[in-house]
């Protein structure tokens, strides 16, 4: 396998374990459920994930899908589920990939996006994240990027099926990349996410056909 450099927002090289030639036609729309593991208004990961849909090839279209109000799951519930549940069910199990941008809580998920995986997840055998591609951003205000909520995120994700786009983005010193509109303003890391945008949307292409015939089936 050939090294293939990428910078992340913090400057270090690192290799990504699938090569991404460019070369795959990108026409067809896809759409992207959003998750934001942050609810607070503030948010810097909502702004980086509304940086990433700015950044990101045309034929992505993103679709935020909103978690604070998803009561926690309850199996008790399952057979008379919240309406916010089916609501949440019924937007993600048509987009043709997924893109999870968290912070991490005490080097881990936050608890709200845990609560919508699972949510997601049931009833059994009709999880909305079975065989979708997926990708994982994490993020902090410190230096090491959010690396342990995107591993425990990912571990779910693993066991969920989720085809998971390898490529690695963890987003360190985060509150010093908007300014106070907002706006990304930090051109390392819009590159970055510009290279990583590109590369999932090759990815979702590839994953595709499978993901296709899985739904059909
Ligand atoms: C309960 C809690 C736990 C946190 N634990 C961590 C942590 O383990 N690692 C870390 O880098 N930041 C941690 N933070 C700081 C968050 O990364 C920071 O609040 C971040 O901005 C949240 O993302 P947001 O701007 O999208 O809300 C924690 C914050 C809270 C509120």
């Amino acid at each position: 396998m050939r090294k293939h450099p990428i910078i992340n927002a913090s400057g270090w090289d690192h290799l990504c374990r699938i090569e991404f030639t460019g070369e795959t036609q990108m026409t067809q729309i896809r759409t992207v459920a959003v998750v934001v593991g942050s609810l607070r208004k503030d948010s810097a990961s909502r702004k980086l994930a509304k940086a990433f849909a700015a950044l990101a090839p045309a034929n992505l279209k993103f679709d935020f899908v909103e978690i604070g109000d998803l009561p926690h799951f309850d199996q008790d519930l399952e057979s008379d589920p919240p309406a916010q549940w089916t609501a949440f069910r019924d937007r993600v199990r048509p987009a043709d990939a997924v893109l999870f941008v968290t912070p991490e809580y005490n080097r881990s998920v936050p608890g709200v996006l845990k609560n919508a995986i699972d949510v997601g997840s049931r009833p059994y055998g009709q999880s909305v994240w079975n065989g979708k591609p997926g990708a994982v951003i994490s993020l902090s205000p410190g230096a090491i990027g959010g690396f342990g909520a995107n591993h425990h995120l990912r571990q779910s994700l693993v066991f969920l099926n989720v085809a998971q786009f390898s490529q690695e983005a963890y987003i360190g010193n985060a509150f010093t990349l908007f300014d106070e509109t907002g706006e990304l303003v930090n051109d390392g890391t819009a590159d970055f996410l510009r290279g990583y945008a590109a590369a999932f949307a090759e990815w979702i292409e590839r994953i595709a056909p499978a993901a296709a015939a899985q739904k059909a089936a």
